[in-house]
């Protein structure tokens, strides 16, 4: 039995100290470091399976082969789209994701898609709560072999004898090794058990997907020491009380990290969303003082987003409420700032709440101007014109600034009907018009021209 020793890993960064401190050193996370114990034989054990794989010999990079790295399609049309063309042979990829939203049915999904034989082992679920599962997502086949096991040493046995063609593991914090001292869930754990099936995925040339938890903070995967271990890091996103998901690559060695997969969760599972502009704007309500669509860009994927805001006057002496969802509450307080002072218009006795639709989370500055024209449509309660799509980043002179792919949000806003929309103006001319049948495009160059277009005025 090796000698254990005790070290305090950080549950964030995975960084190892020697002593309990409040704060890490390594990353500067506050109360992550968690009591574990330091395995000497975890070194032996990598050091000795990394022999798995033939020693290196240096090539010319003109003579390799680029035909392993060719991704299998996975079927599932939206999780293509996000992996660049499906799973690479031999790859790792990473999904996180809160609990809850919809990882293992995606997964099961993908399985029962798969052509092959595959493996789904689930660690934290019994294989009657799988099978229940699979057959509400009518995903029941038999090529698709299902392992209820936390152990990694007999997941690795069950490889073996399965040997699959793609491999689940759900999730990679229930799996421990038996052979390492610490607890299960622990950064030791963690990472030895990852090691060890990135190396059944090298050796055996199959694509593994691990299932991961998000940290009490919203990071991907607990461990960040997870990240370097894998090839590709999928994050699954969305509002547990809406239906839609949001799958993104956080990172992907095999291809670019831009585009967006959008799903819906329904009775029978995850279904693709092709048209996610359509699916946002189907309950608006057009004529609703407050309400603004947003031509925004998800990735490389224009979607047409409401933007809505509500404001009331609150009796004096009291700190009115400022609300921001899907929106970051410090770009709300920026902009009623800009609003109050080059557009004279004052919201500091009221309380304001403004919201995207959908469950989506705008995080770039081209919507700030749906935001503020929403706010000022709120406050003076001035329905927008219903055919209306606005977008520009808004300056703290008022002054409106060009957005990046203008060309491709109008188009989209031009897909769907809209025939008016309000840009700025130093952008106006290369978006290209022609290309935008049916949709008038107005520039403008600041806020204030801008509510002019928009028949807004402050009074
Ligand atoms: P799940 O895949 O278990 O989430 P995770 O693995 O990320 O924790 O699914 C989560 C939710 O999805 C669950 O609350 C029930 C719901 N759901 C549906 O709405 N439809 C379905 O067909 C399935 C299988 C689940
Ligand atoms: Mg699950």
């Amino acid at each position: 039995m090796a000698r254990m020793r005790t070290v305090y890993n950080c549950s964030d960064c995975g960084a190892a100290h020697h002593k309990w401190a409040g704060k890490c050193d390594s990353c500067g996370a506050w109360n992550s470091l968690v009591e574990d114990v330091e395995d000497p034989a975890e070194s032996v054990t990598l050091a000795a399976g990394m022999a798995l794989v033939p020693p290196g010999t240096p090539q010319p990079l003109s003579t390799l082969s680029s035909a392993t790295g060719k991704p299998t399609p996975t079927t599932i049309g939206e999780l293509d789209r996000v992996l660049d063309g499906g799973l690479v042979p031999g790859s790792v990829t990473l999904l996180g994701g809160e609990p809850g939203i919809g990882k293992s049915t995606l997964l099961l999904q993908l399985l029962a898609a798969w052509p092959k034989k595959s493996l789904y082992v689930t660690a934290e679920e019994s294989a009657q709560q799988v099978r229940l599962r699979a057959e509400r997502l009518n995903a029941l086949r038999d090529d698709v072999w299902l392992l209820s096991e936390a152990s990694l040493t007999n997941i690795v046995a069950a490889i073996d004898s399965v040997a699959p063609t793609l491999i689940v593991i759900d999730s990679i914090q229930a799996v421990a090794d038996p052979t390492l001292g610490s607890a299960p869930g622990s950064v030791v754990q963690v990472r030895g058990c990852a090691y060890r099936l990135v190396q059944e995925a090298k050796s055996r040339n199959i694509p593994v997907i691990l299932v991961g938890h998000v940290t009490k903070e919203g990071g991907l995967a607990g461990p960040r020491v997870l990240e370097h271990v894998v090839d590709t890091v999928l994050s699954f996103e969305g509002d547990r009380h809406h239906a839609l998901r949001l799958l993104r690559a956080v990172k992907h060695r095999f291809g670019s990290t831009s585009e967006l997969g959008l799903f819906e969760m329904t009775e029978t599972g995850l279904a693709g969303v092709p048209d996610a502009s359509q699916m946002f704007l189907a309950d608006r309500r057009p004529g609703t003082p407050g309400s603004i669509v947003v031509p925004t860009l998800e990735g490389q994927r224009p979607l047409l987003v409401e933007v809505q805001a509500l404001t009331n006057p609150v009796s004096s002496g009291v700190p009115p409420r400022r609300s921001a969802q899907g929106l970051d509450p410090g770009r709300l307080a920026m902009l009623l700032a800009v609003l109050e002072r080059r557009a004279r218009l004052s919201l500091s006795q009221h309380e304001v709440y403004a919201s995207v639709v959908g469950g989506v989370k705008l995080t770039e500055p081209s919507s700030d101007l749906g935001l503020c024209i929403a706010l000022v449509s709120a406050a003076t309660n001035t329905p927008t014109p219903s055919d209306l799509v606005v977008c520009g980043e808004v300056g703290l002179g008022g002054e409106l600034r060009n957005v990046a792919h203008l060309s491709r949000r109008l188009a989209e806003a031009a897909r769907l009907g809209f025939t008016r929309a309000i840009v700025p103006a130093s952008g106006a001319e290369k978006a290209k018009p022609s290309k935008h049948a049916g949709l008038t495009v107005q520039p403008a160059g600041s806020l204030s021209e801008a509510l002019a277009l928009a028949q807004l005025s402050v009074a």
